[in-house]
């Protein structure tokens, strides 16, 4: 998508530039004329023939010649009409900062839905409506009424909200971070995040994305455009609205557990973008990845003149999953060689509290040679012997620069001279180790991303045309439901083992069955109305003989009259009892943005109370799969602990890889549920216990 036009604009006309000071229309002038702009400005406003000391139109027309940029600054209700003359007269590209248009109800949506469609008749892009303008610090463009030029440099940023925009500006003067481009999206009518994103990808003056987003214009899309610029750079986004405010109703487990949120977080990890959960996170991470390389492993080492401190970060480092690097033998007596007595020289390395520059330097430039170093921390504390402008600067001259290095100088005002130090070497500080360590990690997560093998999607041998019949069948009779029995059979088509069973429709039935499938059986209402069979009283296991079936089937029936009396009954489905094993759920939800969405948990309270359950998008690999079923808390007891037997893990990820291909196969498959799949030890197939199917209308 091409946005030259926005960021390199020959010419920019201003529609409402206004002659009074403070007004929106004065301050883009203002800033447009002050900030190095060697193009050509046009302000426009019938009122003035001359404005801050250049000639003024009545209107774009009376100017008479090609403009390329367009910026309209007029209340709403003249939007329109100067949208049109600034068509009219040629203009390649229009910005909207005035507001009063969706954001505020039916009326202004349809005033943005016609300025949308007047532009789109013409090929020409819309940024905006309701948006704070366009920064391009290369050419010295400012459009925006933010009060301050920002400094040039390799950060780009765009933000759905204007004000975040200026906050942006702002953090990034505090910490001397330099800005390339700023582009405010407004209600992003027309150019949204994911043109954005194409576009900063390919600029070679962006090292770094940073963006604020509210909500998410096409899944697809954005995960494409995501992926595509965070293979070239660094994408680290805040996404607000994260509360489960959006949570739908579902029948199954999966779409109960999957939050809005959930399926952004699935989103951005599929397209390697960096989450930053604050406002504050996202520029310690932007910080961090805009100055320093990535680091080759999560392996740091922690240089300190306070005890304290170093364990501090050292907590942190394992509480953030990274490791505290075991130097090599030779680094210690280096390190022996060249430190006081009373020096801490395994890692964290303890300069000591009377520390002076040259010791720092000499620890460092001993340490970050070692082969077991992937990244390091220098922390410091004010004592009365501290000097910390000094000591930032030996820091930075001790470096070589092959590994990234992030500081933490904790204080206030004693340790202010070092931090400016530091920042003008280029070494991102933080208040705290925590936040230090924590953009460590980030940076880490991105390097794996970064380096992730090929993603190989594995396309099993299934019976797709039965999965197909099934669902159109049941698509027709208008049931947006499938149970347990077809749910089976579906799921067997696409190779899940399902143990033997059938439907009894008398007690007589049910006895010649479980005769035919050899004992112990289990007996399971089946009926449309009855998702939840256990709570209603409609599951009997362990049935030894043809008596217990019998009693079983009429305690059942008698109990589901009482309890769901309404509830259309099919029959009783008897079945195999499966061998022990561990309970998993394996399921699918599929987000209305960014598609099927695959989950795995533990079964019982490690789903109900715990929640302890992890997400994909599906299509998934088989690496992906076995990381879900890592990242879970409960991973310990798939590999097996205290005495208990580790379980197939293999297995398990073959299963969600199988959900993976037929949610993918079935856009009709709105959500899915495996509950318990019964896994046993490596080698054993994983048997489906219970399945519930939810399917879109036709
Ligand atoms: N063509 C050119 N100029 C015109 C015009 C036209 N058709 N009609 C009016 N103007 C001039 C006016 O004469 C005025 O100039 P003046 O101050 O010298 O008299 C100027 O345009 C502005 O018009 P005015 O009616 O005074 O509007 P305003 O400045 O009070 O407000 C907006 C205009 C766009 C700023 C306001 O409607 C708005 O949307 N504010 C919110 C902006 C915002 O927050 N955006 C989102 C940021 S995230």
């Amino acid at each position: 998508m091409n946005l030259e036009v926005f960021f390199n604009p020959r010419s920019i006309a201003v529609v409402g530039a206004s002659r009074v000071s403070g007004k929106v229309g004065h301050d883009v002038m203002i800033n447009l004329t002050s900030s190095g702009y060697s193009g050509e400005v046009i302000p426009i406003n019938p009122e003035t023939d001359s404005l801050l000391g250049l000639p003024c139109y009545p209107d774009l027309a009376s100017y008479g010649k090609e403009v390329d940029l367009a910026i309209i600054v007029v209340p709403n209700e003249k939007a329109i009409e100067t949208v049109k003359v600034c068509l009219d007269e040629g203009v390649r590209g229009v910005v909207v900062i005035s507001s009063g248009f969706r954001e505020m109800g039916e009326e202004g949506h349809e005033l943005e839905q016609k300025m949308v469609e007047m532009c789109k008749k013409k090929a020409v892009r819309l940024l905006g409506p309701n948006c704070m303008g366009i920064i391009n610090t290369e050419v010295g463009l400012n459009s925006s009424f933010i009060g301050r030029h920002p400094e040039p440099g390799s950060i780009s940023i765009f933000s759905q909200s204007g004000a975040v925009c200026a906050a942006m500006l702002d953090i990034c003067s505090a910490r001397h971070l330099g800005i390339s481009k700023m582009v405010s999206i407004g209600n992003k009518a027309d150019i949204n995040e994911i043109d954005l994103l194409s576009w900063l990808a390919k600029d070679e003056k962006t090292k770094v994305i940073v963006g604020y987003l509210e909500d998410i214009s096409a899944g697809d899309a954005f995960v494409k455009a995501a992926e595509e610029a965070a293979v070239e750079k660094p994408v680290i986004i805040l996404k607000s609205g994260t509360t489960a405010a959006g949570l739908k109703a579902a029948a199954s487990h999966t779409g109960v557990l999957a939050g809005v949120d959930t399926a952004y977080g699935a989103a951005f990890k599929r397209s390697g973008v960096v989450r930053a959960d604050t406002f504050e996170a996202l520029f310690d991470y932007a910080t961090a990845l805009a100055l320093q390389p990535l680091p080759k492993g999560n392996r740091i080492l922690i240089v300190t003149n306070a005890g304290g401190p170093g364990t501090m970060a050292a907590d942190a480092v394992e509480r953030d999953g990274m490791q505290v690097a075991l130097l090599e033998n030779r680094t210690v007596t280096f390190l022996r060689e060249k430190l006081p007595r009373e020096a801490a020289v395994n890692n964290p390395i303890d300069v000591l509290g009377d520390a002076d520059p040259e010791r720092y330097a000499a620890a460092i430039e001993t340490a970050q040679n070692d082969p077991s170093v992937d990244a390091i921390l220098v922390i410091m504390t004010p004592q009365t012997m501290t000097q910390p402008a000094e000591t930032a600067m030996a820091i930075a001259a001790a470096l070589d620069g092959s590994k990234p290095v992030v500081a933490s100088f904790m204080g206030g005002q004693d340790v202010l001279p070092g931090r400016m130090e530091l920042s003008a070497a280029g070494l991102p500080d933080y208040d705290t180790p925590e936040r230090a360590v924590s953009a460590l990690k980030a940076m880490y997560n991105y390097s794996l991303w970064k380096n992730r093998p090929p993603r190989q999607i594995t396309h099993f041998r299934v019976n797709r045309r039965r999965v197909e019949r099934i669902i159109t069948r049941r698509q027709r009779t208008g049931r947006m439901t499938i149970g347990e029995v077809k749910g089976k059979d579906m799921l067997s088509a696409y190779g899940f083992k399902i143990p033997t069973g059938a439907l009894a429709i008398s007690q007589e039935e049910a006895v010649e069955i479980a005769e035919r499938i050899g004992f112990p059986v289990a007996l399971k209402i089946v009926s449309p109305n009855i998702i939840h069979k256990s709570d209603m009283g409609g599951i009997q296991l362990n049935l030894t003989n043809g008596e217990a079936v019998e009693d079983a089937y009429d305690l059942m029936m008698l109990k589901i009259k009482k309890r769901a009396p309404d509830a259309r009954i099919e029959g009783i489905y008897v079945e195999k009892m499966i061998p022990r094993g561990l309970e998993v759920i394996i399921g699918m939800n599929r987000d209305p943005q960014f598609g099927p969405m695959l989950m795995f948990g533990l079964g019982g309270i490690y789903v109900e109370v715990l929640k302890d359950v992890t997400f994909h998008l599906a299509p998934i690999t088989e690496a992906e799969a076995i990381q879900m079923l890592k990242s879970t808390r409960s991973y310990e007891m798939l590999e097996g602990s205290r005495g208990q037997r580790g379980v197939d893990i293999q297995a398990i990820a073959a299963g969600l890889q199988r959900i993976s291909q037929l949610t993918t196969d079935f856009p009709q498959i709105t959500e899915l549920d495996i509950n318990p799949y019964i896994v046993g030890d490596a080698g054993t197939d994983p048997i489906v216990a219970d399945v519930h199917i939810g399917l879109a209308k036709p």
